[in-house]
């Protein structure tokens, strides 16, 4: 019997909730104009950025069904970033696209040897709203996995709000999974509570070393794991640059290492890794091969050229994993 081809709506199962921009960036700049010089830029690109976009525009290139939920304006700006989802079919029925706003923008200043200086405009990502996130999350069906990041942008949500969107996701079953990134208002006691607090509420926590040990005060990132472990996230993916990442539960812990490559552009990498995780655990892969997965695409990612605008797909990945070897460790 032929199967009955019903409609087919087409459902997200990852979905990325945060910040959204365009990032400028001028490349091997050789050193800093003063006030009132000018110098030539040797490289431009502009593209679409933002870690919570980053992680939708790599999960849908790796192949899960992926949505959006993030602000934008009406303008050119917001429009290079809807075609970086149309692009690779990021779901975007849960944008918010609003008139009379700007969308944000990010200059990059990268040096020749790769260290940048970065000049953030706010724009839109500022003001998103509560009120249709948790409408987004209400909808049918719930997507099995809301990854949130880009948190220190989304003023509007800082502290309850996501506390609460994070609850409302779990209560309707999906995973969720958190990447709050370094704050750059130097983590301050407030913050620090804020991040304990939506830990409860975490399913998956993808803190760096640097950032355990702001939230903690240890400098091992095992010791530091611990400390958050036992306030609440039963998974905790400590990504360690080069090094790979540490695993860890309540029952364990383990180094999942890194892989050999030559690195051109490190822009981005915690982003791939967490959305490398979160389609490979989607895909009914354990957390270790998860784990392994996630190394690979950011591997993958941080050797190509800034030029190549697409994220590492699910074909590229595999093959890689078929060339490449974990670093001994
Ligand atoms: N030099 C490298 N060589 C190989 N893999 C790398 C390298 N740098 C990063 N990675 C991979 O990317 C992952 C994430 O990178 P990193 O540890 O720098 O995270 P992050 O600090 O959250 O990144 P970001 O600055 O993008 O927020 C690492 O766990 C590793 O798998
Ligand atoms: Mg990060």
């Amino acid at each position: 019997m032929e199967p009955r081809m019903g409609k087919l709506v087409p459902t997200v199962q990852l979905l990325s909730i945060g910040d959204a921009n365009v990032e400028l960036a001028f490349s091997s700049i050789p050193r800093m104009p003063q006030f009132g010089q000018k110098i030539l830029v040797p490289e431009l690109t502009l593209r679409a950025a933002g870690s919570a976009t980053n992680f939708a525009l790599c999960g849908a290139s790796l192949g899960a069904k992926t949505g959006f939920a993030g602000r934008l304006a009406v303008d050119s700006f917001g429009e290079v970033v809807l075609k970086a989802f149309r692009e690779v079919g990021v779901d975007t029925k849960f944008l918010q696209l609003v008139e009379d706003a700007s969308t944000s923008v990010t200059a990059a200043i990268i040096s020749e040897n790769g260290e940048g200086a970065l000049f953030v405009y706010q724009g839109t990502i500022a003001q998103l709203e509560y009120e249709a996130l948790k409408k987004c999350l209400e909808t049918n069906p719930a997507p099995r996995w809301v990854h949130f990041a880009g948190y220190f942008l989304l003023e509007s949500l800082q502290g309850k709000p996501v506390t609460d969107l994070l609850q409302l996701a779990q209560s309707r079953g999906a995973t969720t999974s958190l990447d709050f990134g370094w704050d750059p208002t130097g983590w301050s006691d407030e913050v620090i509570e804020q991040v304990f607090d939506a830990i409860q509420f975490i399913d998956v926590f993808f803190p760096n070393a640097n950032e355990v040990k702001a939230l903690t005060g240890e400098s091992s990132a095992k010791k530091g794991a611990k400390q958050l472990l036992e306030a609440g996230a039963p998974t905790l993916v400590v990504k360690l640059g080069t090094k790979g990442c540490l695993l860890a539960t309540k029952k364990d812990e383990v180094m999942i290492p890194g892989f050999d490559v030559n690195v051109v552009d490190t822009t981005a990498a915690g982003d791939v890794f967490d959305a490398g995780f979160a389609v490979s655990m989607l895909t009914g892969a354990t957390m270790g091969r998860a784990a392994v997965f996630a190394n690979a695409v950011a591997a993958l990612h941080v050797s190509r050229p800034r030029s190549q605008s697409l994220f590492p797909s699910l074909e590229e990945t595999s093959a890689f994993l078929m060339r490449h070897r974990p670093l001994d460790v």
